[in-house]
């Protein structure tokens, strides 16, 4: 008789024991990659809105029992190693902290905070908890960022002069959640998607350190009913109080400058995403990916024939892997709160410098 042969392997691995604040439209893209990851459970959520939770319960099989209302309960009771934070900005300054003080590491989305003196009290408590704290920029894993990125560490670009940032939308205000409240949003485009083009730029340029910035934010059609037609219509213009545009201008202590425009809704021909940089030696654009340099006596442009992680699919599993291998197996992160913090600055001073009449003003 063939001997029986014990099929039931007992797994050594680590696991990484996961919990979400805020079960909103983001925190199923957090989701998505924790739950096709083996080293990963999913143990539970945290939301004031039972409902917004309850369709994510049942997408990723987390029991209800593992659903609070009170995420304080939630970090009591299920004591996760990690905790994604993905509330509307004005609740991740507590958020984190909670977290972090129940023991758990944190990767908190973008932006950091509603301001730096938030962002710079929870990186004073991740370090006294001794956990980790990352910030959910993904497109520093984009292959054009790392293509560009590659290019500067290698000297291709000289020094970097000058970076150009856009995040324009002709009319894309968020018509759902909190996206047009200054108390909860700490702004408009700038704080929300100017925030992502800015953070990757600065990636790419080496996160050099900003010293001043100065702006100005204008709003002349979110705080008006919509009277064009577009595919976020009816947002809740009766409580719009952030910016439909924000342009600045931040200087580095390198010398280098770099000029952002962000926008919800602005007269342009169409949507941007984009960045640039201006070097001494070359010059590149994010999208499409290339280099402009001179070669033998001729200005030629460099594109890559074939770029990994391109795109919103490409960029997902490696942001979150990346936050998973650094709690379990301590690999370093490319998003971690010291970056968050500097961007934060940066968006502060275009914010202050706005209210200042669009004067310069320091960043320390
Ligand atoms: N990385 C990205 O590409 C990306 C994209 C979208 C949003 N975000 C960020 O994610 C965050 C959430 O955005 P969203 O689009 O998921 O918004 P959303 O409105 O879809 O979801 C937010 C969720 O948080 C819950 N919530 C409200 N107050 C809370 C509190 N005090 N504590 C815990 N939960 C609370 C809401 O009930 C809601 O379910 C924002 O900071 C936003 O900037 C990041």
């Amino acid at each position: 008789m063939a001997k029986k042969i014990n099929t039931v392997v007992k797994s050594n691995e680590k696991k990484l024991r996961v919990a979400c604040i805020g079960a909103g439209g983001i925190a199923g893209a957090h989701l998505t990659e924790f739950a096709k990851m083996k080293d990963v459970e999913i143990v539970g959520l945290a939301d004031p809105i039972m409902d917004s939770m309850v369709k994510k319960a049942e997408q990723f099989k987390i029991p209800l029992d593992n659903c609070f209302t009170d995420y304080r309960k939630m970090l009591a009771t299920l004591k996760p190693d990690a905790v994604s934070v993905c509330s509307p900005n004005g609740a991740h300054e507590e958020n984190t902290i909670a977290a972090l003080q129940a023991g758990a590491h944190v990767l908190v989305e973008k932006p950091m905070a509603m301001n730096a003196k938030q962002s710079q009290k929870m990186i004073d408590i991740a370090r006294k908890a001794r956990r980790k704290l990352v910030i959910g920029f993904q497109f520093r894993y984009d292959g054009r960022s790392a293509f560009l990125r590659e290019a500067v560490d290698n000297g291709t670009f000289g020094d970097i002069l000058y970076g150009r940032v856009q995040a324009l939308r002709r009319r894309g205000i968020p018509n759902w959640g909190v996206f047009g409240r200054k108390d909860l949003q700490g702004g408009g485009p700038m704080i929300d998607i100017g925030v992502h083009c800015l953070e990757m730029c600065h990636f790419v340029m080496g996160s050099p350190k900003p010293v001043a910035a100065f702006g100005n934010c204008f709003t002349y059609l979110g705080n008006k009913p919509s009277t064009t037609k577009s595919a976020w219509p009816n947002w809740d213009w009766k409580n719009y109080t952030v910016e439909d545009l924000a342009v600045g201008m931040i200087r580095f202590e390198n010398g280098a400058m770099l000029n952002i425009e962000a926008s919800f809704a602005a007269h342009i021909e169409k949507d941007v995403w984009n960045f640039g940089l201006m070097g001494t030696k070359a010059g590149g654009q994010w999208d499409p990916a290339m280099i402009f340099t001179d070669q033998n006596k001729h200005m030629v442009n460099m594109s890559p024939t074939y770029l990994p992680d391109n795109g919103w699919g490409g960029i997902w599993p490696p942001k979150m892997r990346n936050f998973v291998e650094h709690c379990l197996y301590d690999k370093p992160t490319l998003s971690p709160a010291e970056d968050g913090l500097m961007v934060q600055k940066m968006l502060d001073a275009i914010y202050e410098s706005s209210s200042k009449g669009g004067k310069e003003v320091a960043i320390k």
